[in-house]
């Protein structure tokens, strides 16, 4: 058996934040989660580093070190999604206070730390919202680029182009600067964007399997999942909500489920309309270097499965 994959988790929880988080501690033997850092973007700083240990404990697991990190974008004004995810954030279940402490280290040091501490290739990041914290971590210390074994990243869309302008995707927008370090880093770049994301949808069958699940853990993800459900039905008038960010683990448990281009992949920062568009050369006209491996199909029913299975294991 090959060793857990050891990652950092850099987050906005969020309602589909809460479930990557959960599946990843859900698979202990494939995923060693070394610390969660919580980002500004869903709702503001205070509330996604609180969310972030809720969805620990949540878990079974306050031993989960869970760090704050930045709390707005790195030369913008944040932008919030609580019309998305309620007030709090994780609005839908009725949720436990944590009681387990956050640390006292800022979010990106221990990004920083971690990185140079671990041997080289060894460290995957898993960001889940705007890249801020990643990119103040590579600004700081540009050297541990080199040492990354791999970005697996929620944002941005091509086919799908936006979500949160016609032109952006959310996490990629509220940060654009920092998203755009990223993409220039040199390290190895997966893209969960909207176009598969768009394929994850909670239909009304896939909840109810959750809430079957009969545990706290199913019940509670049913209802994060009816919450945003209801602001997502309206918008896209689709079979059920997209679960974004679970993508991102799921892609660490099986890859195969998924199937994508390596391209290159700009970020627009300055752009009148299309500030924050992942400018992604799906059809490889720019003659630009690939940088990213942009995905675009995945196989529905079997995410479905896999997340039902896991989240039954807490
Ligand atoms: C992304 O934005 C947030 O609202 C979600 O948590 C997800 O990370 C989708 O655009
Ligand atoms: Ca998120």
């Amino acid at each position: 058996m090959t060793s857990p994959r050891r990652i950092i988790i850099d987050t906005d929880p969020g309602q589909d934040d809460a479930v990557a988080i959960l599946l990843a501690l859900a698979s202990p033997e494939e995923i060693d989660v070394l610390g969660i850092t919580a980002v500004a973007g869903n709702v503001p700083l205070p509330l996604t580093e609180r969310n972030a240990r809720i969805v620990c404990e949540l878990a079974g697991r306050p031993d989960i070190r869970v760090f704050a990190g930045c709390d707005a974008p790195l030369k913008r004004k944040l932008v919030t999604a609580e019309h998305v995810h309620g007030k709090t954030g994780l609005d839908g279940p009725v949720l436990q206070m944590p009681e387990m402490p956050l640390q006292a280290v800022h979010g990106v040091d221990f990004i920083v730390e971690t990185l140079r501490a671990e041997p080289p290739g060894t460290v995957t990041l898993c960001p889940l919202g705007p890249l801020t914290n990643i990119a103040a971590a590579l600004i700081r210390a540009p050297e541990i680029a080199g040492r990354i074994r791999e970005i697996v990243l929620m944002g941005g869309a091509y086919f799908e182009v936006g979500n949160i302008t016609p032109a952006a995707e959310f996490n990629i927008y509220v940060d654009p600067e920092a998203a755009d370090i990223v993409f220039k880093c040199g390290a190895p770049i997966t893209v969960m964007p909207l176009d598969v994301t768009h394929q994850a949808l909670v239909t009304k069958p896939r909840n109810e399997a959750f809430r079957a699940l009969g545990t706290p853990v199913g019940v509670a993800v049913a209802e994060m999942t009816d919450f945003f459900e209801r602001f997502d039905r309206e918008k896209y008038g689709s079979a059920g909500a997209p679960l974004h960010d679970p993508c991102v683990t799921a892609y660490l448990l099986r890859p195969d489920l998924f199937a994508g281009r390596h391209v290159n992949v700009e970020i627009e920062t300055e752009g009148r309309l299309t500030t924050g568009m992942t400018v992604a050369d799906w059809w490889r006209v720019s003659g630009r270097a690939p940088n990213a491996t942009f995905m675009g199909r995945l196989d529905a029913d079997g995410f479905f499965e896999l997340l039902t299975e896991r989240l039954g294991r807490l």
